[in-house]
């Protein structure tokens, strides 16, 4: 694991969209296996989504034979929701949908559609968490199916989570239904026009399922993020940072603006 710092937002944000456009155009891609990258929504890497359309514009790069799959979803919000990361997304990256993969919000009832009712779920609720837990098996299965993630792009949150791994989430954890924690509710308030608007769970890639990528970049912009970075960097391992995991991981680059590495001792 390495870091990478560097004086502005700008600087650190091309130096992702350089090394996600490098590692695409070294990849050969096969009849059977394309190029699949992870991504993160957020305030973070608008900018990185920017500098890749503009380069995919110049002919530096083409989407052609990638696969995205996005690594969380809000329980609840629908594609068209404009805070909902299919929405994001869309607006952000321009990728064919039929290239694009993102954990759906808004349970799909299996059960249902092949017996008209789900007689063992009590609740609404309860019937909805089977759906979704069905979903993120499926979506399980599907990176799988894909042959792995080559490069999993990530933001940080201000409490260490990657993905929506709050603190003391496992570190085998795989794709699943979570509960924000208060401080990530409050951070992405901002996003929405009434606080109570914000969803409650979301359904994220787990830490297993971000530590068996290929090779991991995390982009980590503004002072916020300056603790996050110093406990994922230089504590040692723990799960009240979930971040810190990915020191076990091989091939892992964090790249900093300065405020973001300015916590590092
Ligand atoms: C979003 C995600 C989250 C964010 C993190 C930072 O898809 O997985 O882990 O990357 O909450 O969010 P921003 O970039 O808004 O500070």
């Amino acid at each position: 694991m390495h870091l990478q710092t560097f004086s502005t937002p700008e600087e650190a944000s091309e130096a992702v969209a350089n090394l996600i456009i490098s590692r695409i155009n070294a990849f050969g891609p096969t009849q059977h296996h394309k190029f699949v990258l992870g991504l993160p929504t957020g305030g973070t890497p608008t900018r990185v989504y920017e500098i890749l359309a503009e380069r995919c514009e110049a002919s530096e790069i083409s989407f052609e034979h990638v696969i995205s799959v996005n690594l969380d979803e809000y329980v609840g919000l629908p594609p068209t929701h404009e805070q909902s990361y299919h929405h994001f997304m869309e607006e952000h990256f321009d990728i064919p949908p039929s290239q694009t993969h993102i954990l759906p919000g808004v349970p799909i009832h299996p059960i249902q559609i092949i017996t008209g009712t789900d007689p063992s779920a009590a609740s609404e609720w309860e019937s909805d968490l089977k759906a979704h837990q069905v979903s993120c098996a499926a979506y399980e299965a599907l990176i799988t199916y894909l042959g792995g993630i080559n490069l999993l792009f990530m933001g940080i949150g201000a409490n260490g989570h990657i993905g929506f791994n709050e603190p003391g989430s496992s570190f085998e954890s795989r794709t699943r239904v979570v509960a924000l924690n208060e401080g990530t509710w409050e951070a992405n308030a901002r996003f929405f026009e009434d606080k109570s608007r914000v969803p409650t769970h979301a359904l994220s890639m787990g830490l297993g399922t971000i530590l068996d990528a290929q090779e991991i970049i995390v982009l980590a912009l503004g002072s916020n993020k300056a603790e996050a970075i110093r406990r994922a960097v230089e504590d040692g391992i723990n799960h009240m940072t979930p971040a810190s995991v990915l020191q076990q991981h091989e091939r892992v680059t964090f790249v900093a603006d300065s405020s973001a590495a300015s916590g590092r001792k």
